[in-house]
């Protein structure tokens, strides 16, 4: 059942306790992995397996590892549309078997979900503001995000917003799809926090490992205008072919602006992820840059 496992300890004295890492094969999978070889042994497990009935327990059981991490998802919102019964399968009913598992066996659970789970008219969102999903993909992920805390309510569930950054992995972050040409325009009216993959996963096992538990906002600090995002991104490679402006479709929240505010508390203000890039912010204030419409 286990696909890979990868161990390393710079002491070589016990070998460690594994740390099991579903969706490992993602776009934050692979940046998990990169992040944490090294410092711990990952395993990684098919998770489509652990959707049949008591196979995550037996694993787990069998495993007993130190913590398991769900990057696993249907993450992209047009799938969920073409797919709903994967979507729910993925996004819901798997995250919660998983959390029933972990609680009856004591393991600590880092989940992930997304800012598609508000609706984008009542911005700025924080732990407690209501949630309205405008897709399937967000109704999924919202059912996930409640099932596993009703099953563990010690774990911690990650919303997060837009990856990017180059990492790789089979699916492209929103800057990989930017730079390779594969973006037609980019939304002036579509607000978001775009979140540097290779900095979330320390950023997450930080906030854990300081003790944060149950739903946690992690995010890049700052909201942008997916238009003054990637402007901002070719003006700092150097870059001329920005695709053109436009606007978002029907169904694409307008403002998904993130509070992020607990988290800064738990980790005592950290410093902004897009300064560690060297990126420059818009002149303007960067929550709102670009957000005179074009005509
Ligand atoms: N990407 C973003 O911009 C973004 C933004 C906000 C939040 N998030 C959240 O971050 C988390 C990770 O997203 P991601 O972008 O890394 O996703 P991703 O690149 O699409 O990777 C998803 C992973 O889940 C696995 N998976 C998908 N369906 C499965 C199923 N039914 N059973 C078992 N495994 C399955 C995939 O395996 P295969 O490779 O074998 O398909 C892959 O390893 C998700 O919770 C997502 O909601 C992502």
């Amino acid at each position: 059942m286990l696909r890979a496992a990868r161990a390393s300890s710079s002491s070589g004295a016990e070998p460690p306790r594994p740390i099991l890492l579903l969706g490992s094969s993602g776009r934050l999978g692979t940046a998990f992995r990169r992040a944490l070889e090294g410092t711990c042994r990952i395993v990684s497990s098919p998770g489509a397996s652990l959707s049949e009935p008591g196979c995550a327990a037996s694993l787990l059981g069998e495993l007993r590892p130190d913590l398991v991490v769900n990057a696993c998802a249907m993450s992209s919102p047009r799938d969920c549309l073409h797919d709903p019964a994967g979507a729910l399968l993925a996004n819901a009913l798997l995250p919660r078997g998983l959390a029933v598992a972990c609680s009856s066996l004591g393991i600590p659970l880092v989940h992930f979900s997304t800012d598609l789970v508000y609706g984008g008219a009542t911005p700025p969102y924080g732990e407690r503001s209501p949630c309205v999903p405008r897709s399937i993909y967000g109704w999924t992920k919202l059912l996930g995000d409640l099932s596993v805390l009703s099953a563990h309510p010690d774990a911690l569930v990650v919303r997060t917003s837009v990856l990017f950054g180059e990492v790789g992995a089979s699916r492209r972050t929103f800057s990989e799809e930017l730079l390779a040409g594969l973006v037609g325009s980019v939304h002036v009216d579509s607000w978001r926090n775009h979140t540097p993959v290779s900095w979330l996963p320390g950023a997450v096992m930080g906030a854990f490992g300081a003790g944060a538990r149950g739903l946690l906002l992690v995010a890049g600090l700052h909201s942008l205008a997916r238009s003054a995002f990637a402007e901002m991104l070719f003006a700092h490679l150097g870059r001329t072919d920005c695709p053109p402006a436009g606007y978002r479709p029907p169904g694409v929240p307008e403002d998904l602006s993130l509070d992020t505010s607990r988290f800064a508390r738990i980790m005592g203000d950290p410093p902004d992820p897009f300064q560690a890039f060297g990126i420059e912010y818009p002149q303007e204030s960067p929550s709102t840059s670009a957000r005179n419409l074009p005509v």
